[in-house]
């Protein structure tokens, strides 16, 4: 029988954690504390030790982790937000939701996030922010991007819905001191029962505004400073989320070697696997492939019963919503249009199987002995882009 290989397995995970989550569960069904209370200010406390940041606070999603962040800093309507053309629809939304005006900037052709050099070359006198994004689970280099917010005076909110506990050059994103947002989707690395989502800081005041602005821009009950949102992270996916906390680090181990594992069966091949940086640097929540035949790749997969996905198809600027509101059209984010019509994310989850590994980066090299495709390497493939 063709074994069928889901993109994520959550059911697998919940066997696995099922113990732990149920009185977990349960002691907030006794508590009768749903929103707010002591289970989520531990939550709070643990996930901010995680990332090495002073404070965590909870929200009701990613998105809104995104906005309520940016509104802390003070970027509003008429503001330009520089967001990579390569995300996630919502990295996006969440900057048009307050007001302010999305600018897309390209991806960089080795790791495919947002480039830096694009990115200072979007910069107009209505720049405010910049929202890079730790895609894929990678963490981005903020070096160059830290250097451009202090020459331009630029605020950077951080998007790390992908990317909880990556480490660039031995800091944990979010441990920066910046507003780092999380999305607690279910199907992310910490991924809650439902939607969910935080924001880390340093900074108290900042904190603060975070609270505030999560609870109707209410600084005590029935006093209101600011109209802000009904965006709070409730006590149950709070619960779910501390037991999973304790898992993360394992978890994120077993997706780096199965990064690896992919890596080296599919070395030489012209299906190119990612870029495997130093330990800690990606934490693999997804593994991201190209190929010129990426169509006829994904339906050979799923012929066989392995599920693959595309992040994304569509770069944001060229999204229908976007040409709606004006954005530029085909050609302004030349990397990222490319590798739209090439990328291919394999399945990756913690409890991937040798056995499953080994059937998937099978039926890879099946593909390519069946299709003749020519060899291509990384380093051709990465010349060939725009
Ligand atoms: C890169 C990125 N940004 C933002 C979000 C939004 O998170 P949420 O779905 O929790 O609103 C997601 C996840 O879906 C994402 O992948």
């Amino acid at each position: 029988m063709t074994p069928s290989i889901p993109f994520v397995d959550l059911k697998a995970q919940y066997a696995a954690i099922r113990a732990e989550i149920e009185p977990a569960i349960q002691e907030v069904l006794e508590s009768a504390y749903f929103v707010g209370g002591p289970v989520l200010e531990r939550f709070e406390r643990e996930f901010a030790q995680f990332c090495g940041a002073a404070f965590a606070v909870g929200v009701a999603n990613g998105t809104d982790a995104i906005s309520i962040a940016l509104r802390a800093a003070g970027v509003g309507p008429g503001d330009e937000v520089l967001v990579p053309a390569n995300s996630f629809f919502a990295s996006a939304e969440a900057v048009s939701n307050i007001g302010a005006q999305p600018v897309f900037v390209d991806a960089d052709p080795r790791t495919f996030l947002m480039d830096p050099v694009s990115a200072a070359a979007a910069i107009t006198p209505r720049t405010r922010a910049i929202l890079p994004v730790h895609l894929y689970g990678r963490a981005l280099d903020m070096r160059p991007f830290v250097e451009l917010a202090a020459a331009h005076g630029l605020t950077i909110v951080e998007d790390c819905a992908q990317a909880h506990g990556a480490v660039f050059a031995g800091e944990t994103v979010g441990s920066s001191g910046r507003l780092t947002c999380y999305s607690f989707y279910p199907g992310k690395n910490l991924g809650a029962y439902g939607d969910g989502g935080a924001i880390t800081t340093s900074d108290p005041e900042l904190k603060q505004r975070l609270l505030e602005l999560r609870d109707h821009g209410s600084p005590r009950k029935y006093e209101h400073a600011r109209v802000g949102y009904n965006s709070r992270l409730d006590a149950l996916q709070a619960a779910v989320l501390s037991v999973k906390l304790r898992h993360l680090p394992e978890w994120n181990a077993a997706r780096q070697r199965h990064a690896a594992t992919y890596a080296e069966a599919l070395a030489g091949l012209p299906i190119l696997p990612p870029e495997i940086p130093p330990a800690g640097e990606h934490v693999f929540h997804l593994f991201v492939v190209r190929s010129s035949a990426r169509d006829r790749l994904q339906k050979f997969l799923a012929d066989r019963g392995i599920a693959t996905a595309i992040h994304y198809p569509t770069p944001l600027h060229l999204t229908e919503a976007y040409q709606r509101l004006g954005a530029p059209g085909r050609g302004a984010c030349p990397v990222a249009e490319t590798l739209a019509g090439e990328i291919l994310s394999l399945p990756m989850y913690a409890e991937l199987t040798e056995e499953q590994l080994r059937y998937v980066t099978e039926a890879i090299r099946e593909f390519v002995r069946a299709q003749q495709i020519g060899r291509q390497t990384a380093a051709e493939a990465t010349a060939a882009l725009p």
